[in-house]
């Protein structure tokens, strides 16, 4: 007998082909679905390789066509591609499509399984959702796991760095552009689970945020728990208004490399020069940015990285390294 999560993964994988297929062979998936991808700049060989998909604009007719191929309404409603609505006294009871009418991007474990998908709607009226997500279940748990992973882990071991995105499509993009070694946190704040997976293939991160006010404050935040698992963060910043997928469809592939190669900058260099911008004249501010900087210094396991981390810091920042190195010890020992 199989278990419950196997019966999940095979709905799922069925779920990933069927909307896939729609999008590549049916009238309406084709007109609406495929053209978008290919007015996004999506490539075929990249829609396959990605497993990308449509959902029908219609209430139910994914959930008939799987309930019609044998597959259980229990784990259609489990994995959230069905939202199930209890009727009263076992009558007038609705099942419909969680997706209906978005285009599907799968999400994929580290060995290839359909953990659960993101759906993206094709309106630009603000009060619909720009993304659907499948629901936390029993094989999709959003903080584990990092969009684009399975098709980056040879690469990212191969290139030994991983690029950190926070989207779908600039995941995907970046393949388009030949880059491989790139996952999306999916716009959620990082967490430690998901820099475990990195950190098994690789201890290098370069962080690549949106351009705008949310994107800095989430590789912020990251920088410090990457920091903690004992990797080395970079940071890539995008101009005002881009993300990665964005500025990669403006540039040619080899402005891209060029791009990211010139622009990536260590962390320190990046909190300083962004938090320097309001504390310049300011000497309290100023005195609360070094306390930020060596705070991320403190989360440092190794203790040699720490000291080279002080050098730079106080290089750039003119401030002996003396006040530098105590004011670590004193965070040190109350992370202890
Ligand atoms: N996201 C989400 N739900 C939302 C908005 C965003 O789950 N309502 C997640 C998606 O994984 C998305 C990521 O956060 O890919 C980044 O969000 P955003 O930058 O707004 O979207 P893009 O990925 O740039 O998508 P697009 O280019 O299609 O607008
Ligand atoms: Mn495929
Ligand atoms: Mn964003
Ligand atoms: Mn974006
Ligand atoms: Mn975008």
């Amino acid at each position: 007998q199989m278990n419950e999560r196997e019966s999940m993964f095979l709905v799922s994988k069925f779920a990933k082909d069927y909307f896939h297929e729609i999008l590549l062979e049916n009238e309406q998936g084709k007109a609406i679905g495929l053209s978008y991808f290919k007015e996004r700049g999506f490539r075929e060989d990249t829609i396959k390789k990605f497993d990308l998909g449509y959902c029908l604009d219609e209430w139910d007719a994914f959930t008939k066509e799987a309930l019609a191929k044998g597959y259980d309404l229990k784990y259609l409603d489990k994995t959230g591609l069905t939202i199930v609505r209890e009727g009263q006294d076992g009558r007038g009871g609705k099942q419909f499509d969680r997706f209906k009418g978005r285009v599907m991007f799968p999400i994929h474990s580290m060995s290839g399984r359909i953990l659960g998908f993101g759906g993206r709607t094709l309106s630009s009226d603000k009060k619909t959702a720009k993304y659907v997500n499948s629901p936390e279940s029993d094989i999709y748990h959003k903080s584990k796991i990092l969009y684009g992973i399975y098709h980056a882990k040879k690469e990212i071991a191969k290139q030994d760095n991983c690029f950190l995105v926070e989207g779908y499509t600039d995941v995907i993009s970046f393949h388009q552009s030949g880059i491989e070694n790139v996952v999306a946190s999916s716009g959620t704040a990082l967490t430690p689970d998901q820099i475990r997976l990195v950190n098994r293939l690789t201890k290098n991160i370069t962080v690549l945020f949106d351009g705008d006010a949310a994107g800095v404050r989430a590789s912020i935040r990251g920088i410090d728990l990457i920091l903690e698992q004992g990797m080395n963060v970079k940071v890539v910043a995008f101009p005002e208004g881009e993300d990665p997928d964005s500025f990669a469809k403006k540039h040619s592939d080899a402005e891209l490399r060029d791009y990211l190669e010139n622009s990536a900058q260590d962390f320190i260099n990046f909190k300083v020069s962004l938090l320097m911008q309001d504390a310049k004249n300011d000497p309290v501010k100023k005195a609360g940015l070094i306390r930020d900087i060596v705070t991320s210094i403190s989360k440092i396991p190794d203790s040699i990285q720490r000291e080279v981390y002080v050098q730079e810091c106080s290089r750039i920042m003119d401030i002996s390294e003396r006040v530098l190195f105590s004011e670590l010890a004193q965070l040190i020992s109350k992370n202890t």
